[in-house]
Parts: structure tokens; sequence; C-alpha cells
């Protein structure tokens, strides 16, 4: 199959409208089968659900082509079961069992010509959503909603790649403790707009939102969690139940343990250790690994000594074996490649 002609080699992480999306409508009680559409635009009421009360939550994926030529998707099969825990915390109708694996399958085989080529660094990203599309004025779920999936082909989440980036400590909270952060509700990342915007214009690449409740331990950023390293190589990630539960993460944890043979520790990391640790990274779909060089706290400069200047080794070797995962050069444990046939 002939690719589309961009620029795959210099691609940054932006919206570039492709073939097709899938579009499955809900009302009266139950989802219709759903659809490939062409039209990018959505025409609803102005009353909305998602509009008023921001109700909608989303997920994110990636299709990659294999070093052998064949298209293929990271579990996606914990992508339905995390939408759907979501919808379930904003009383927005679940789907229908199968019905985000067949979008996901439908959309990608619509848009295999923007599925990047082995070796460049970019794949296609999936936004898949949901959002109550139907008028609602008084506080309540809305009476109807719309799933989309729709794709578009990106580069590195952080500008300059692999090169470590310098975040800040937050003085603005991420997640109240019962709250939403455990879910990918669209609510979320609104209220880090500012929080964003502000780092940004401080000259840091990201916030380390800390728990709300004692502000004394390490949260996750606006759109990945954490893995940190420490002296003896042992990879840890903070535990808490106001973070989202990365389906990365997850697997990085798994690769470092089963297929790295390194030591794993889940468990609550405090603000106060961060010096203790010699690499850190960003880890999530989008950001695939990122390192984190320097963390700065009000001024204070904390820096993890193996990872300042590039990716560190324990960092490296974990990135490399995910991405030989997904690429097709490593061995992926049962369930984990999900095959879409395109031709
Ligand atoms: N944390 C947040 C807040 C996110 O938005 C994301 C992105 O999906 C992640 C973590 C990483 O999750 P995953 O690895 O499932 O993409
Ligand atoms: C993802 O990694 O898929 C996300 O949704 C994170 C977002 C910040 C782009």
């Amino acid at each position: 199959m002939e690719k589309a002609n961009l620029d795959w080699g210099s691609m940054d992480f932006s919206y570039k409208p492709t073939n097709a999306r899938f579009v499955a409508n809900w009302e009266n009680g139950s989802w219709d089968a759903g659809a490939l559409t062409e039209d990018a635009n959505i025409v609803m009421n102005e009353c909305a659900g998602v509009l008023q009360y921001a109700q909608t939550c989303f997920e994110g994926l990636k299709a990659y082509t294999t070093v052998d030529g064949r298209i293929v998707t990271f579990r996606p099969d914990l992508n339905a079961a995390r939408l759907n825990d979501s919808c379930e915390r904003l009383r927005i109708p679940t789907l229908p069992d199968g019905m985000f694996l067949e979008a996901v399958d439908q959309v990608v085989r619509a848009n295999a010509e923007f599925v990047p080529p082995y070796g460049t660094g970019a794949t296609l990203y999936l936004r898949p959503f949901i959002f109550g599309s139907g008028p609602v004025i008084g506080v309540k779920p809305a009476p109807s909603y719309q799933f989309r999936l729709f794709t578009t082909p990106v580069g590195p989440y952080f500008k300059g790649g692999a090169k470590p980036i310098t975040i800040r400590i937050s003085d603005y909270d991420r997640a109240a403790p019962h709250g939403t952060g455990h879910i990918k509700a669209g609510l979320n990342y609104a209220m880090s707009l500012y929080a964003i915007d502000d780092a940004h214009e401080q000259g840091f690449a990201e916030n380390m939102y800390l728990d709300a409740a004692t502000r004394t331990k390490v949260e996750e950023t606006g759109g990945a969690n954490f893995l940190f390293i420490t002296k003896d190589g042992k990879v840890v990630t903070p535990k808490s139940d106001t973070i989202l539960p990365s389906i990365t993460r997850r697997s990085l944890m798994y690769v470092a343990k089963e297929l790295l043979g390194l030591e794993t520790e889940e468990r609550e990391v405090f603000k106060d250790e961060l010096g203790d640790f010699v690499e850190c990274g960003l880890c999530g779909t989008a950001a695939v690994i990122s390192p984190v060089g320097r963390v700065n706290d009000h001024g204070k400069e904390i820096t993890f000594a193996n990872g300042l200047d590039e990716m560190g080794p324990v960092t490296r070797k974990l990135y490399e074996t995910l991405t030989g995962i997904q690429m097709g050069t490593v061995e992926a444990p049962e369930g984990w490649i999900h095959e879409i046939k395109c031709d």
C-alpha cells in the first residue's frame, strides 16, 4: 500500500486530519452499530452535555508499522476497559463489547496510508472519545452520546525527542482525593491548562503534580506517569488512587521485572526523596518514555545524575525494549500486540 506523502521524520505532536473516523451514537438506551465517516466536523445542540458540563472522556493509543511491515496496535483491550471505567464515573453509557476494538481496526484500516513507515520515529495516534451530545440544562447526565475515534500521525510529544526535559513542582493540584484523577476525563485536562501554560512561560516542559491532600507525595504530570531509578537499579513508580493507571507504565513495570530481571516497586514516592534517584522518566502513550533531567522545586534544583544530558542507561533499556515490542524487534508477551490486516 502506498503511504501518504508526508515528512514522517520531522513530525510534531499535532492534529492532522486523515481519511476516516468511526462514529456511533447512543440514544433511547442503546448504541447504534456505528460506521466510518469522512466528515471531521460535529454539529450538535448548543446545550449539549459536553459543552455545558464537560461530560466527556477519552483514550489514546497508537498504531505502528513493524520491522516486517505489519500494522499493529499495543494492548488496545486495556484502552477499551479504561474507557468504560471513565464512562462509569462520568455517567456516560459504556460501549457494547467489541465496539471499541472494531472501531480501532476499521479506522486504522481506512487510514493505513497514514501509519508512518518503520524507522521514521513517527506513529499513528488514535484518539477515541465519548461525549454527551444531547441537550441538558439542569446538572444531570445528557440524554444522548456520541463515540468517535479519529487518527492523526504524530512525532515526539516533547520537542527535542529523547533529550532530557526540566519540569517543575506545581503549586496547582491535578486531582482531588476521591475525585476523577484515576480516569481519563476531559475535565482533568481543562483544569491543567492554566498550570501547563504557566509552566511553559517559566521555561519548564511539564508540571510534577503532588498529592492534593498532603502535598508531600509525587503523583504524575498532566499527561504521563513517573518512573524513577534508584542507585542500585531498582525501578520505582508512584502508587496512588488519584493518578491515571497508565498502560505504558503497567507494561514497563512488567518488562522491567519479567524481561529485564530488574527489581521493581510500586509505592508512595515522597517529594523529599527525589534527590535519591539517579534517573527519572515520564511514561505514556504520547510520551513513550521521555527522560527528565531536572525537577525544579521552587528554585531548588533536583538533578538525576545518570540522565542529565541524555536518557540514562536503565531508562534507555526500558525504552528500547518497549519500542522493540511495539515495532516487532523484541518478542511481545502474549496478547500485547494486535495486528490489523490492511491489504
Ligand atoms: N497520565 C495521564 C494524566 C495521561 O493523560 C496519560 C495518557 O494517556 C498517562 C498517564 C499515560 O497513560 P497511557 O500509558 O495509558 O497512555
Ligand atoms: C496519551 O498519552 O495518549 C494522552 O492522552 C496524553 C495526552 C497528554 C496527549
